[in-house]
């Protein structure tokens, strides 16, 4: 594998214990503004620095996104259907690789729809892109889209994960189910799991724990996350069973805690920033309108002052443990933990063949 490949999965899927805890944001690419998640800027700012990296769409990354971020971006470069089109599984690519490389993307990602009446076009699409990409050592990350006339079972998405893998893709992303070892086992590539509809939060810690138990690398959640009455204390709560192996009690009580920890915070103290979130909403944040606030206008002569830029601190490096199975790790298996204590609201609403 080249260099740049490697270090770019390497941001992704840290090698210090071969798991990913990836935030989900790119609903709004079909789903428009979905439900918490109507100002991306807001709901990302605050979670940001507890994802390892952030999955998104370009204008979302260009919009809501700091720039003087280190967590990395995998790029959503799929989409061309929205929820009240025809027909969800007729996706194309719709960033070139330039720009792609332009936002700095660690890796790309896009759906494929096997068993869909685009299948055909999604499947050679990831081909094409995986191609593509290698030529930049970027990864590609295939996302096995289910729909109401797709099956969300071992079988379906075993035969779905292998397709993709077989096209090449570098990290497949997938639902949990029953007997989800299977799908991981027939998997030659790392396989991590979306966290589906939104759930009670200690249902989908025990889906978390479930996937990683299962030989999943990590999560790739988006609605458990933000659309949580408590999105910072859930991320950290998913992310210590992730990173730290904590079993369910455990990531729970952390949650609670966290939660009382944020209710005795003195309220008030910080004035809200309310601005730039919208550019569209507020005068004087919108760019277009008034003098001072427009990135075209210039202002006086004054030099800008960079914004803190420490360096980074690098953390923990561990050498790599051999590998054998990308999906199974020896000594990084969660605490035990009930197995058959599956949430079965992770499965994708029937009408809605993304989710
Ligand atoms: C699905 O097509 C999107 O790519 C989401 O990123 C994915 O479903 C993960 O988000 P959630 O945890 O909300 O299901």
């Amino acid at each position: 594998m080249d260099w740049g490949l490697k270090n770019r999965l390497a941001q992704i899927i840290k090698p210090q214990n071969n798991r990913a805890l990836m935030l989900a944001v790119d609903h709004g690419y079909f789903l428009g503004p979905t439900e918490k998640l109507e100002n991306p800027k807001k709901v990302i700012a605050p979670l940001l620095k507890h994802c390892d990296s952030l999955m998104l769409t370009r204008g979302v990354q260009r919009t809501s996104v700091d720039a003087n971020t280190d967590i990395p971006m995998v790029l959503r470069v799929s989409g061309g259907s929205s929820i009240i089109g025809d027909d969800l599984s007729q996706e194309d690519i719709t960033v070139s690789i330039q720009d792609a490389i332009r936002l700095n993307a660690s890796a790309l990602a896009m759906s494929i729809f096997v068993g869909s009446k685009y299948e055909y076009q999604t499947i050679v699409n990831l081909g094409k892109l995986v191609s593509e990409a290698e030529q930049y050592g970027l990864p590609v990350l295939a996302v096995t889209a289910v729909g109401k006339e797709l099956g969300k079972d071992a079988r379906y998405l075993s035969l779905a994960c292998r397709v993709a893998a077989e096209q090449g893709a570098h990290i497949v992303k997938t639902y949990y189910c029953d007997n989800f070892e299977k799908v991981v086992q027939s998997c030659p590539v790392p396989i991590i799991v979306a966290g589906g509809k939104k759930i009670p939060e200690r249902d989908a810690m025990q889906l978390t724990y479930n996937a990683i138990k299962g030989g999943a690398v990590g999560v790739d959640m988006g609605r458990n996350i933000w659309q949580s009455e408590h999105p910072v204390p859930m991320i950290k709560a998913v992310k210590a069973i992730v990173h730290q192996n904590y079993n369910v009690d455990q990531a729970y009580k952390l949650y609670q805690k966290l939660i009382s920890q944020e209710k005795k915070k003195p309220q008030g103290n910080k004035p809200q920033q309310k601005k730039g979130n919208n550019p569209n909403q507020k005068k004087g944040n919108n760019p277009n309108q008034k003098k001072g606030n427009n990135p075209n206008q210039k202002k006086g002569n004054k030099p800008q002052q960079k914004k803190g830029n420490k360096p980074q601190q690098k953390k923990g490096n561990k050498p790599q443990q051999k590998k054998g199975n990308p999906n199974q790790k020896k000594g990084n298996k969660p605490n035990n933990q009930n197995k058959s204590n599956k949430p079965n609201g992770n499965q994708p609403k029937p009408n809605n063949p993304k989710k």
